[in-house]
């Protein structure tokens, strides 16, 4: 089954939720958005589905993160922007069955956001791991929020203001990974993983997931919404998305 830009397969008691747009790196284009919506909201409202496994096509990338080639330097763009993409990026916490990342390649910006808002998260050891917003001149809306509390403040400071992308050990190490596995091995270790969680009583996997997981909200959601349409204005970020696209260095005032 297909779902705009995603692929859905029910195996077992599991649904198997693939972005599919490897020549953009399943970056999160309208279509893998709208994509993941519906397969999370099926995936959730079928009883047959006890666990759900998110994972990108192809071998390089898990999600490379907003989809930079539409982003447009208005604040309605902006505002707009931040919206739909929160609601995105949350729907692995928002999601009542436990959700596994498993992160094949690429885990950038809004990748790495729903790798981080997923239960658990099994990498391959190509796995690369980062919020590289700044290099854009932007922020990671989900990550601000939610990276602290993960990783220390310190930590989440630095990953999104030097924005260097990060190894699968190292984040395993910071405790962002559960697992790290061979790169041919990740689809079965995250079905091992599935399987072991469907085994369990079922409303008590419910009730440990709502208790560990708190919705996005407060201060903190507020302020990540609203610095993103002064950020949009700035030149220094007009720079970063047109250097970007350009494919070359940006030069920051
Ligand atoms: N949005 C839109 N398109 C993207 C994208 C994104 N976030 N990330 C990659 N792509 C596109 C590239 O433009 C390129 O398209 P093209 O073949 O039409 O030129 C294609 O995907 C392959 O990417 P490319 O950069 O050539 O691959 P690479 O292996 O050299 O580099 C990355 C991979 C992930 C390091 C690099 O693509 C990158 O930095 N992407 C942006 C990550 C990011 O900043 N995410 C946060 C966005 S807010």
């Amino acid at each position: 089954m297909r779902f705009d830009s995603v692929n859905y397969e029910l195996v077992n008691t599991t649904a198997l939720v693939t972005l599919d747009e490897p020549s953009k790196l399943n970056a999160l284009s309208p279509g893998i958005r709208s994509g993941l919506i519906t397969a999370l909201a099926k995936a959730d409202e079928d009883p047959k589905v006890r666990a759900i496994i998110i994972t990108g096509a192809g071998d390089k990338s898990f999600c490379a993160g907003a989809d930079i080639s539409g982003f447009e330097f208005t604040t309605t763009y902006a505002k707009q922007f931040i919206d739909k993409v929160l609601d995105v990026l949350a729907l692995p916490e928002n999601t009542s069955k436990p959700v596994i990342a498993a992160v094949n390649g690429y885990a950038f910006g809004g990748g790495f956001e729903i790798a981080i808002a997923s239960d658990f998260v099994i990498a391959s050891e190509q796995a690369k791991f980062g919020v590289p917003e700044i290099q854009l001149g932007l922020l990671p809306g989900f990550a601000i929020v939610r990276l602290a509390e993960l990783v220390g403040r310190q930590m989440a400071k630095y990953l999104s203001m030097v924005g260097e992308p990060i190894s699968a050990h190292e984040a395993k190490d910071l405790g962002l990974v559960l697992k790290v596995v061979a790169h041919d091995e990740l689809l079965d270790r995250a079905f091992e993983l599935a399987d072991k969680l469907a085994s369990k009583p079922q409303m008590a996997i419910r009730y440990a997931k709502s208790v560990y997981n708190r919705e996005l909200g407060g201060a903190d959601i507020t302020y990540a919404k609203d610095v993103m349409p002064f950020l949009f204005l700035d030149e220094d970020t007009q720079e970063g998305v047109t250097a970007f696209r350009e494919k070359r260095q940006p030069k920051f005032k």
